[in-house]
Protein backbone atom coordinates (compact mmCIF):
# COMPACT_ATOMS: atom_id res chain seq x y z
CA UNK A 1 0.00 0.00 0.00
CA UNK A 2 1.33 3.28 -0.45
CA UNK A 3 1.03 6.34 1.88
CA UNK A 4 0.94 9.90 1.11
CA UNK A 5 3.16 10.72 4.01
CA UNK A 6 5.22 7.76 5.32
CA UNK A 7 8.18 10.18 6.60
CA UNK A 8 8.17 13.22 8.02
CA UNK A 9 8.21 15.30 11.12
CA UNK A 10 5.73 14.22 13.90
CA UNK A 11 2.29 16.03 13.56
CA UNK A 12 2.84 16.09 17.81
CA UNK A 13 5.24 19.07 17.99
CA UNK A 14 5.85 19.45 22.08
CA UNK A 15 9.12 21.42 22.56
CA UNK A 16 8.39 25.15 22.92
CA UNK A 17 5.36 27.46 21.33
CA UNK A 18 3.52 26.61 18.57
CA UNK A 19 3.28 27.98 15.32
CA UNK A 20 -0.05 30.26 15.35
CA UNK A 21 -1.23 28.20 12.63
CA UNK A 22 -0.34 24.62 14.73
CA UNK A 23 -2.93 26.26 17.72
CA UNK A 24 -5.69 24.11 17.66
CA UNK A 25 -8.67 23.70 20.04
CA UNK A 26 -8.37 27.48 21.36
CA UNK A 27 -10.68 29.15 19.28
CA UNK A 28 -12.73 30.78 22.07
CA UNK A 29 -9.95 31.44 23.93
CA UNK A 30 -8.18 32.90 20.91
CA UNK A 31 -11.59 34.82 19.84
CA UNK A 32 -12.07 36.44 23.02
CA UNK A 33 -8.36 37.63 23.73
CA UNK A 34 -9.05 39.17 20.23
CA UNK A 35 -11.95 40.81 20.94
CA UNK A 36 -10.75 42.71 24.60
CA UNK A 37 -7.47 43.60 23.03
CA UNK A 38 -9.96 45.12 20.03
CA UNK A 39 -12.26 47.03 23.40
CA UNK A 40 -8.45 47.76 24.97
CA UNK A 41 -9.31 46.03 27.67
CA UNK A 42 -5.92 45.51 29.83
CA UNK A 43 -5.73 41.80 30.17
CA UNK A 44 -4.16 38.83 31.75
CA UNK A 45 -4.13 35.38 30.64
CA UNK A 46 -3.57 33.03 33.19
CA UNK A 47 -2.30 29.13 33.35
CA UNK A 48 0.34 26.78 34.35
CA UNK A 49 3.61 26.40 32.66
CA UNK A 50 2.87 24.65 28.96
CA UNK A 51 -0.49 25.17 28.81
CA UNK A 52 0.20 26.66 25.82
CA UNK A 53 0.32 30.67 26.87
CA UNK A 54 3.46 31.44 24.26
CA UNK A 55 1.00 29.56 21.33
CA UNK A 56 -2.28 31.46 22.08
CA UNK A 57 -0.71 35.06 22.53
CA UNK A 58 1.06 34.49 19.29
CA UNK A 59 -1.72 33.64 17.32
CA UNK A 60 -3.63 36.12 18.84
CA UNK A 61 -0.79 38.74 17.85
CA UNK A 62 -1.56 36.73 13.89
CA UNK A 63 -5.12 37.60 14.48
CA UNK A 64 -4.46 40.85 15.11
CA UNK A 65 -2.87 41.19 11.76
CA UNK A 66 -3.70 45.21 11.58
CA UNK A 67 -1.83 45.61 14.58
CA UNK A 68 2.14 45.54 15.19
CA UNK A 69 3.18 43.54 18.23
CA UNK A 70 5.79 44.33 20.39
CA UNK A 71 6.23 40.61 22.70
CA UNK A 72 8.24 41.03 25.91
CA UNK A 73 9.38 37.68 27.32
CA UNK A 74 9.69 38.16 31.57
CA UNK A 75 10.81 34.76 31.50
CA UNK A 76 13.38 34.35 34.81
CA UNK A 77 13.82 38.36 34.76
CA UNK A 78 15.53 39.27 38.20
CA UNK A 79 16.59 43.00 38.51
CA UNK A 80 15.40 46.04 36.98
CA UNK A 81 18.61 46.79 34.05
CA UNK A 82 17.31 42.49 33.38
CA UNK A 83 13.88 43.73 32.64
CA UNK A 84 14.91 46.93 30.85
CA UNK A 85 17.08 44.21 28.79
CA UNK A 86 14.03 42.46 27.90
CA UNK A 87 12.01 45.79 26.44
CA UNK A 88 15.03 47.29 24.85
CA UNK A 89 15.25 43.72 22.85
CA UNK A 90 11.76 43.36 22.17
CA UNK A 91 11.64 46.89 20.69
CA UNK A 92 14.66 46.25 18.51
CA UNK A 93 13.59 42.86 17.13
CA UNK A 94 9.69 44.95 15.90
CA UNK A 95 9.52 44.91 12.55
CA UNK A 96 8.02 47.10 10.28
CA UNK A 97 6.53 50.71 10.67
CA UNK A 98 6.69 50.04 14.36
CA UNK A 99 10.44 49.43 14.09
CA UNK A 100 10.82 53.10 12.32
CA UNK A 101 8.92 54.54 14.90
CA UNK A 102 10.22 52.97 18.05
CA UNK A 103 13.96 53.59 16.59
CA UNK A 104 12.63 57.48 15.95
CA UNK A 105 11.32 57.79 19.60
CA UNK A 106 14.45 56.12 21.06
CA UNK A 107 16.75 58.29 19.54
CA UNK A 108 14.58 61.34 20.96
CA UNK A 109 15.36 59.95 24.52
CA UNK A 110 18.83 59.18 23.79
CA UNK A 111 18.48 55.65 23.48
CA UNK A 112 20.26 53.28 20.90
CA UNK A 113 17.64 50.05 20.47
CA UNK A 114 19.20 46.88 21.11
CA UNK A 115 22.56 47.99 22.75
CA UNK A 116 21.23 48.38 26.36
CA UNK A 117 23.14 44.61 27.05
CA UNK A 118 26.09 45.63 25.76
CA UNK A 119 26.17 49.06 27.67
CA UNK A 120 24.93 47.78 31.06
CA UNK A 121 28.11 45.19 30.87
CA UNK A 122 30.44 48.06 29.79
CA UNK A 123 32.38 50.37 32.36
CA UNK A 124 30.74 51.46 35.53
CA UNK A 125 31.09 55.53 34.83
CA UNK A 126 29.32 54.89 31.49
CA UNK A 127 26.66 52.36 32.31
CA UNK A 128 23.19 53.86 32.12
CA UNK A 129 20.64 53.87 34.99
CA UNK A 130 18.73 51.32 34.51
CA UNK A 131 15.54 53.11 35.98
CA UNK A 132 15.73 55.61 33.82
CA UNK A 133 16.26 53.80 30.95
CA UNK A 134 13.47 51.24 31.54
CA UNK A 135 11.65 54.62 31.75
CA UNK A 136 12.77 56.14 28.55
CA UNK A 137 11.49 52.79 26.92
CA UNK A 138 8.25 52.41 28.45
CA UNK A 139 7.90 56.14 26.77
CA UNK A 140 8.97 54.59 23.30
CA UNK A 141 6.87 52.22 23.64
CA UNK A 142 3.46 54.50 24.42
CA UNK A 143 4.69 57.45 22.10
CA UNK A 144 4.46 54.73 19.05
CA UNK A 145 1.23 53.22 19.96
CA UNK A 146 0.12 56.50 20.05
CA UNK A 147 1.32 56.96 16.33
CA UNK A 148 0.46 53.07 14.96
CA UNK A 149 -2.23 50.61 16.66
CA UNK A 150 0.04 48.56 18.43
CA UNK A 151 -0.29 45.19 20.60
CA UNK A 152 1.95 44.76 23.73
CA UNK A 153 2.23 41.22 24.67
CA UNK A 154 4.41 40.95 28.11
CA UNK A 155 4.95 37.06 29.10
CA UNK A 156 5.83 35.55 31.70
CA UNK A 157 5.19 38.63 34.00
CA UNK A 158 4.73 36.73 37.15
CA UNK A 159 8.65 36.99 37.30
CA UNK A 160 7.95 40.41 37.78
CA UNK A 161 7.08 40.07 41.68
CA UNK A 162 10.49 39.58 42.39
CA UNK A 163 11.78 42.85 40.86
CA UNK A 164 10.86 46.06 42.89
CA UNK A 165 9.42 49.03 40.92
CA UNK A 166 9.24 47.24 37.57
CA UNK A 167 5.35 46.72 37.58
CA UNK A 168 5.29 50.17 39.59
CA UNK A 169 7.37 51.80 36.33
CA UNK A 170 5.42 49.95 34.17
CA UNK A 171 1.48 51.15 35.30
CA UNK A 172 3.02 54.67 36.08
CA UNK A 173 4.00 54.72 32.35
CA UNK A 174 0.99 52.77 31.05
CA UNK A 175 -2.11 53.62 33.27
CA UNK A 176 -3.22 56.57 31.57
CA UNK A 177 -2.15 55.32 28.21
CA UNK A 178 -4.12 52.01 28.60
CA UNK A 179 -6.64 52.99 25.85
CA UNK A 180 -3.62 53.53 22.93
CA UNK A 181 -2.28 50.50 22.99
CA UNK A 182 -3.88 46.61 23.18
CA UNK A 183 -1.91 45.34 26.58
CA UNK A 184 -1.92 41.50 27.25
CA UNK A 185 0.12 40.22 30.43
CA UNK A 186 0.32 36.03 30.82
CA UNK A 187 2.07 34.24 33.99
CA UNK A 188 2.80 30.70 34.75
CA UNK A 189 2.64 31.30 38.26
CA UNK A 190 -1.45 31.75 38.53
CA UNK A 191 -1.63 33.08 42.40
CA UNK A 192 1.34 34.78 42.06
CA UNK A 193 -0.65 36.52 38.26
CA UNK A 194 -3.97 36.32 40.63
CA UNK A 195 -1.87 38.55 43.74
CA UNK A 196 0.01 40.48 40.88
CA UNK A 197 -3.76 41.74 39.72
CA UNK A 198 -5.78 42.15 42.46
CA UNK A 199 -3.32 43.41 45.27
CA UNK A 200 -2.46 46.50 43.08
CA UNK A 201 -3.74 49.58 43.50
CA UNK A 202 -6.28 50.82 41.16
CA UNK A 203 -6.68 51.71 38.63
CA UNK A 204 -4.92 49.79 36.03
CA UNK A 205 -3.54 46.39 37.05
CA UNK A 206 -6.84 45.92 39.03
CA UNK A 207 -8.99 46.34 36.85
CA UNK A 208 -7.48 44.14 33.90
CA UNK A 209 -9.71 41.36 32.89
CA UNK A 210 -8.36 38.09 34.20
CA UNK A 211 -8.56 34.94 31.51
CA UNK A 212 -7.98 31.29 32.45
CA UNK A 213 -6.21 28.72 29.83
CA UNK A 214 -7.81 25.58 31.17
CA UNK A 215 -6.91 22.22 29.66
CA UNK A 216 -7.19 21.10 26.27
CA UNK A 217 -11.13 19.74 25.91
CA UNK A 218 -11.73 16.15 25.28
CA UNK A 219 -13.42 17.44 21.75
CA UNK A 220 -10.24 19.06 20.74
CA UNK A 221 -7.62 16.37 21.91
CA UNK A 222 -9.92 14.06 19.60
CA UNK A 223 -9.64 16.48 16.58
CA UNK A 224 -5.88 17.14 17.08
CA UNK A 225 -5.09 13.21 17.79
CA UNK A 226 -7.36 11.97 15.47
CA UNK A 227 -5.86 14.62 12.69
CA UNK A 228 -2.27 14.33 13.52
CA UNK A 229 -2.74 10.63 12.74
CA UNK A 230 -4.79 10.41 9.54
CA UNK A 231 -2.25 13.07 8.00
CA UNK A 232 0.18 10.88 8.52
CA UNK A 233 -1.53 7.33 7.59
CA UNK A 234 -2.54 6.26 10.77
CA UNK A 235 -5.75 5.95 12.89
CA UNK A 236 -5.68 7.39 16.38
CA UNK A 237 -8.68 4.67 17.71
CA UNK A 238 -9.29 4.98 21.33
CA UNK A 239 -6.13 6.82 22.01
CA UNK A 240 -7.35 10.30 22.46
CA UNK A 241 -9.68 8.73 25.47
CA UNK A 242 -6.21 6.89 26.73
CA UNK A 243 -4.47 10.62 26.39
CA UNK A 244 -7.35 12.63 28.60
CA UNK A 245 -7.65 10.01 31.00
CA UNK A 246 -3.99 9.87 31.81
CA UNK A 247 -3.10 14.02 31.14
CA UNK A 248 -5.98 15.25 31.96
CA UNK A 249 -6.04 17.91 28.95
CA UNK A 250 -2.58 19.29 29.90
CA UNK A 251 -1.41 19.94 26.26
CA UNK A 252 2.15 19.73 26.46
CA UNK A 253 1.86 16.32 27.86
CA UNK A 254 -0.81 15.00 26.14
CA UNK A 255 1.26 16.26 23.08
CA UNK A 256 4.77 14.62 24.06
CA UNK A 257 2.12 11.34 24.54
CA UNK A 258 0.49 11.47 21.82
CA UNK A 259 3.69 11.81 19.85
CA UNK A 260 5.32 9.07 21.62
CA UNK A 261 2.52 6.57 20.80
CA UNK A 262 2.44 8.16 17.20
CA UNK A 263 5.97 6.79 16.41
CA UNK A 264 5.43 3.57 18.08
CA UNK A 265 2.86 3.24 15.08
CA UNK A 266 3.47 1.89 12.01
CA UNK A 267 2.46 3.15 8.68
CA UNK A 268 -1.52 2.33 8.87
CA UNK A 269 -1.55 1.04 12.44
CA UNK A 270 -3.84 2.49 15.20
CA UNK A 271 -3.03 4.30 17.97
CA UNK A 272 -4.02 2.71 20.30
CA UNK A 273 -2.16 -0.50 20.04
CA UNK A 274 0.92 1.59 21.14
CA UNK A 275 -0.31 3.56 24.13
CA UNK A 276 1.86 0.96 26.57
CA UNK A 277 4.82 1.50 24.41
CA UNK A 278 4.61 5.40 24.15
CA UNK A 279 3.84 5.58 27.96
CA UNK A 280 6.78 3.52 28.24
CA UNK A 281 9.03 5.79 26.57
CA UNK A 282 7.33 9.15 28.14
CA UNK A 283 7.88 7.45 31.21
CA UNK A 284 11.90 6.47 30.74
CA UNK A 285 12.67 9.86 28.93
CA UNK A 286 11.43 12.07 32.28
CA UNK A 287 12.05 9.78 35.32
CA UNK A 288 15.46 11.73 36.07
CA UNK A 289 13.85 15.26 35.81
CA UNK A 290 10.85 13.95 37.76
CA UNK A 291 13.27 12.75 40.74
CA UNK A 292 15.25 15.51 40.72
CA UNK A 293 11.92 17.60 40.52
CA UNK A 294 10.67 15.63 43.36
CA UNK A 295 13.67 15.91 45.43
CA UNK A 296 14.27 19.71 45.32
CA UNK A 297 11.16 20.38 47.29
CA UNK A 298 11.22 20.36 51.07
CA UNK A 299 9.97 17.23 53.13
CA UNK A 300 7.12 18.72 53.82
CA UNK A 301 6.27 19.69 49.93
CA UNK A 302 6.88 15.80 49.14
CA UNK A 303 4.47 14.67 51.55
CA UNK A 304 1.88 17.09 50.26
CA UNK A 305 3.11 16.15 46.77
CA UNK A 306 2.29 12.28 47.16
CA UNK A 307 -0.80 12.41 49.29
CA UNK A 308 -2.14 15.16 46.10
CA UNK A 309 -1.24 12.12 43.61
CA UNK A 310 -2.79 9.30 45.32
CA UNK A 311 -5.72 10.69 47.09
CA UNK A 312 -6.55 14.51 45.76
CA UNK A 313 -6.34 15.88 49.03
CA UNK A 314 -3.69 17.05 51.65
CA UNK A 315 -5.64 16.23 54.73
CA UNK A 316 -6.97 12.81 54.40
CA UNK A 317 -6.09 9.13 55.27
CA UNK A 318 -3.16 9.27 52.93
CA UNK A 319 -1.81 12.23 54.49
CA UNK A 320 -2.32 10.77 57.49
CA UNK A 321 -0.08 7.84 56.76
CA UNK A 322 3.15 10.39 55.56
CA UNK A 323 2.72 11.91 58.92
CA UNK A 324 1.53 15.11 56.92
CA UNK A 325 0.01 18.03 60.07
CA UNK A 326 -2.50 19.87 59.09
CA UNK A 327 -0.80 23.29 59.43
CA UNK A 328 2.23 22.27 57.53
CA UNK A 329 -0.16 20.47 54.90
CA UNK A 330 -1.86 23.70 54.35
CA UNK A 331 0.84 26.39 53.69
CA UNK A 332 2.91 23.67 51.51
CA UNK A 333 -0.33 23.25 49.26
CA UNK A 334 -0.42 26.82 49.16
CA UNK A 335 3.49 27.35 48.44
CA UNK A 336 3.22 24.48 45.38
CA UNK A 337 0.34 25.92 44.63
CA UNK A 338 1.22 29.32 44.06
CA UNK A 339 3.89 28.24 41.75
CA UNK A 340 2.09 26.44 39.69
CA UNK A 341 2.73 22.95 40.71
CA UNK A 342 -0.71 22.12 42.05
CA UNK A 343 -4.03 23.27 41.00
CA UNK A 344 -7.51 22.50 42.46
CA UNK A 345 -9.41 21.06 40.01
CA UNK A 346 -13.25 20.41 40.36
CA UNK A 347 -12.67 20.31 44.11
CA UNK A 348 -9.83 17.80 43.63
CA UNK A 349 -6.37 18.79 44.86
CA UNK A 350 -4.73 17.82 41.85
CA UNK A 351 -0.67 17.84 40.61
CA UNK A 352 -0.93 19.98 37.55
CA UNK A 353 2.05 17.50 35.66
CA UNK A 354 0.30 14.10 34.41
CA UNK A 355 3.77 12.97 34.11
CA UNK A 356 5.04 14.06 37.72
CA UNK A 357 1.44 12.50 39.65
CA UNK A 358 2.30 9.43 37.82
CA UNK A 359 5.94 9.14 38.79
CA UNK A 360 4.85 9.82 42.36
CA UNK A 361 2.28 6.74 41.97
CA UNK A 362 4.86 4.57 40.29
CA UNK A 363 7.77 5.46 42.94
CA UNK A 364 5.73 4.98 45.30
CA UNK A 365 3.01 1.78 45.23
CA UNK A 366 -0.38 1.92 47.28
N1 LIG B 1 -3.58 24.38 21.32
C1 LIG B 1 -2.69 23.41 21.51
N2 LIG B 1 -2.85 22.21 20.97
C2 LIG B 1 -1.96 21.22 21.18
N3 LIG B 1 -0.87 21.34 21.92
C3 LIG B 1 -0.63 22.51 22.49
C4 LIG B 1 -1.52 23.61 22.34
N4 LIG B 1 -1.02 24.65 23.02
C5 LIG B 1 0.14 24.21 23.58
N5 LIG B 1 0.37 22.95 23.26
C6 LIG B 1 1.54 22.12 23.67
O1 LIG B 1 2.15 22.73 24.78
C7 LIG B 1 3.52 23.04 24.49
C8 LIG B 1 3.92 24.30 25.22
O2 LIG B 1 3.21 25.42 24.71
P1 LIG B 1 3.59 26.91 25.18
O3 LIG B 1 2.79 27.84 24.37
O4 LIG B 1 5.08 27.08 25.15
O5 LIG B 1 3.08 26.90 26.70
P2 LIG B 1 3.28 27.99 27.86
O6 LIG B 1 3.63 29.28 27.21
O7 LIG B 1 1.99 28.02 28.60
O8 LIG B 1 4.40 27.46 28.73
C9 LIG B 1 3.61 23.08 22.97
O9 LIG B 1 4.90 22.71 22.51
C10 LIG B 1 2.59 22.03 22.57
O10 LIG B 1 3.14 20.74 22.65
MG1 LIG C 1 5.35 30.45 27.53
Amino acid sequence: MWYPCSVGPSPFPHQGPLEPAEVLGRDDLVEGLVRRVTNRRVTALLGPRRYGKTSVLQRVATELGGLHTVFVDFYEVTSMADAAVRFDQALAAATGPLARLARRFAVEVSLNLGALRIALAGPARNRPDPRLVLHGLLEVIVKTAMSAPTLLVIDEFSSVARVDGVADAMRTAFQHHYRDLGLIFAGSQPSMMRTLFTDRPQPFYGQADLVDIGPLSPAAIEGIVSDGFAATARRAGRLPALLFNFAAGHPQRTMQLADACWSHTPLGGVGDDAWADGLDAVRRASADAMERLFSSRNLSERRVLRSAAISGSVHGREAELLDLGKSPATSSRDALRDVGELAVVDGVLRVVDPVLADWIRQRFPL
